[in-house]
């Protein structure tokens, strides 16, 4: 949630400030703010809505001057969206500005002893006890006052600040919220987000908890927790970044839509060798395998939704007892977890605050860790014991798509790995099977031409308020994703069911002219989904129905057909799921809703 930026350098700062907001916009897109150091003099312009709106209100960048500043693009925690929430926040004097991502947790008593104490307050936010908390501790020396403050605060934060007194100097302080520099020769810069980074350059580092940089043109000096002189190593950015553009497409997500075989092909790449799935650096031994009772997989969202394929598929595979939870609810839950529970977190941002928590919550109770997550350096995936990356690339659109179809492709991967390593499948059958993941990218591919037959389909929704998916087995889980890719970017009310679920209520709100979806690829179950098709057939649904290339048995009972390739049915929702995030983009492009940026949603839920 929430996007910051960061520049001292030896040209005006604003450009960079405002391409990189634009670039975290997906991150929270509710109002957007800059401030730059000119003459001894902070200067703020803020804007509801937006990054254009603040582009166009200065002009791009050309009303305002200056080589130091910073800028944010916010979700709304703490406050309505609006001008004055809207960062950066000043104290009262004007000589400190701040922008921050993240929660100060005990802000309410910071701000009432400031209150008490004489400060006006001109926002709702908890971020503004920050500015002044600085203000007042000062005493000339920038690192110290940083370090004192930033002691006082509980929570979760990364800072920007720059200070009056300090023509030259960015100061960026980070816990629980990620925050990398960027260092080149002409400037130094920070971001919540390489792709806000990687334009400018592709040396980085990554802060971590409890970290403080004091960056000017020339300089990058690293404190640590003690507040003493740290060493930190530079890592380099591997993706071009033409990978966080759009390459021709109208919008992010279809961009990623089509990025989906390699990506995949990229997940699975080097990670196969002669039949079986070799994990370079992995803690989680053989023997610790053989320990293991049960595995939890947590998550939240569509990386929730890829828990449940892995659960269908690593039980199938394994015989191992696999539970999904929501991390949200994980983690207030007094779990049952000890050290024969294997927890699995999977998390496309590695960011997500209940799923870190989950994880930490897992951890404690003595369970190995597996992290699945696609940001490199993420908190998650530091956090964890083991970490296996998705390698999908910089994911912009708020909606996952290639996230989600490379988290299950580590699925297939990690159900084979166990089963090699408890024997519960011979070699043989580990060989075909992975010859069969192999084989998903091209897949894909195949899967993908149908874009647009699925357009013309997408038409006949754009009226409708509410409908159902339907499936069984993996079907149901591909289901779960289906319906939410739905809504959350057409603003459709949706909801999936289990297929044979429906009439035990929720069929009393089928009538004449309701669309359900049926997803029916998993032959063995079909004739009991037929049945259930017509059940809401009967009562009048406008049936669609989604199932393998040469399957006729739907035909009669379906307004429309949807086809996707035969593939071994443990594997079936990498194809599955490719025909409903087109559908769901083009159900969303006819009705003119903002695809990329759903209304009131953020990329990275980094809070509670
Ligand atoms: C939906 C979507 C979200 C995320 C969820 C978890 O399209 O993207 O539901 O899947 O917020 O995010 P990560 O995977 O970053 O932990």
């Amino acid at each position: 949630m929430c996007g910051i930026v960061g520049f001292t350098g030896k040209s005006n700062a604003a450009p960079f400030l405002l391409d990189g907001l634009s670039r975290l916009e997906y991150r929270g897109y509710d109002s957007a703010g800059i401030a730059l150091l000119n003459n001894g003099e902070i200067k703020t312009e803020k804007t509801v809505g937006r990054i254009k709106s603040l582009i166009d209100k200065t002009e791009n960048g050309k009303t305002v001057d200056g080589f130091l500043g910073i800028g944010h693009t916010r979700w709304a925690t703490h406050g309505a969206p609006s001008v004055e929430n809207a960062h950066p926040h000043t104290s009262t004097n004007g000589k400190f500005a701040v922008v921050h991502n993240g929660i100060i947790e005990n802000y309410l008593s910071i701000k009432e002893k400031l209150k008490s104490e004489g400060v006006i307050f001109s926002s709702q936010t908890d971020t503004e006890v920050i500015p002044h908390l600085l203000n007042k501790y000062y005493d000339g020396d920038l690192a110290l006052t940083v370090k004192k403050v930033i002691d006082l605060l509980e929570g979760s934060f990364a800072l920007g600040i720059i200070c009056s007194d300090y023509p030259d100097t960015l100061v960026a302080a980070k816990k629980f919220s990620p925050l990398i520099v960027g260092i080149s020769k002409e400037c130094n810069i920070i971001a919540s987000d390489v792709t806000a980074i990687a334009s400018t350059t592709k040396d980085i580092i990554y802060l971590e908890d409890g970290e403080f940089a004091i960056l000017t043109p020339n300089s990058a000096d690293f404190f640590g927790n003690d507040g003493k002189k740290i060493d930190k190593e530079i890592s380099k950015i591997t993706w071009d970044v033409s990978a966080s553009e759009k390459g021709g497409f109208d919008h992010f997500m279809m961009k990623e839509i089509f990025e989906q075989p390699n990506a995949v092909k990229q997940t699975l790449s080097g990670r196969i060798k002669s039949g079986e799935v070799v994990f370079e650096g992995f803690n989680l031994t053989a023997e610790k395998v053989k320990n293991i009772k049960r595995i939890v997989i947590i998550a939240c969202g569509s990386a929730y939704h890829a828990g449940i394929v892995g659960k269908y598929v690593i039980e199938d595979m394994t015989r191992i007892p696999c539970e999904v939870d929501l991390a949200s609810e994980f983690r207030y839950r007094n779990p049952i977890i000890d050290e024969n529970t294997l927890t699995i977190v999977i998390s496309q941002s590695g960011e997500t605050a209940d799923t870190l928590a989950a994880l930490n919550e897992a951890k404690r109770l003595g369970s190995h860790t597996v992290s699945i997550v696609n940001v490199v350096g993420s908190s998650i995936a530091k956090a964890s014991d083991d970490v296996i990356y998705t390698l999908a690339g910089p994911e912009i659109a708020v909606a996952t798509t290639k996230g989600y179809s490379t988290q299950i492709a580590v699925m297939y991967l990690f159900s084979a790995w166990l089963s090699k390593k408890l024997g519960s499948l011979s070699d043989e059958e580990i060989a075909a099977f992975l010859e069969n993941v192999k084989a998903l990218p091209q897949k894909i591919e195949e899967t993908l031409k149908q874009n647009e037959f699925l357009s013309e389909i997408a038409k006949n929704q754009i009226n409708t308020n509410s409908l159902f998916f339907i499936g069984r087995n993996i079907d149901y889980a591909v289901s779960l994703e289906a319906s939410l890719k739905l809504k959350e970017i057409s603003y459709i009310h949706s909801e999936a069911y289990s297929a044979g679920e429906l009439k035990h209520g929720t069929i009393s709100l089928i009538e004449e002219g309701k669309t359900v979806i049926a997803l029916a690829c998993f032959e063995r179950l079909s004739d009991k989904l037929l049945s259930n098709i017509k059940e809401v057939k009967a009562r009048g649904a406008y049936v669609i129905t989604c199932t393998t290339n040469g399957n006729d048995t739907f035909n009669q009972e379906s307004n429309e057909m949807i086809y996707v390739p035969d593939v071994d049915r443990r594997l079936i929702a990498s194809v599955e799921v490719i025909p409903f995030q087109i559908y769901s983009y083009y159900v969303s492009l006819h009705k003119g809703c903002d695809i990329d940026k759903p209304r009131n949603l953020a990329k990275s839920v980094t809070v509670e």
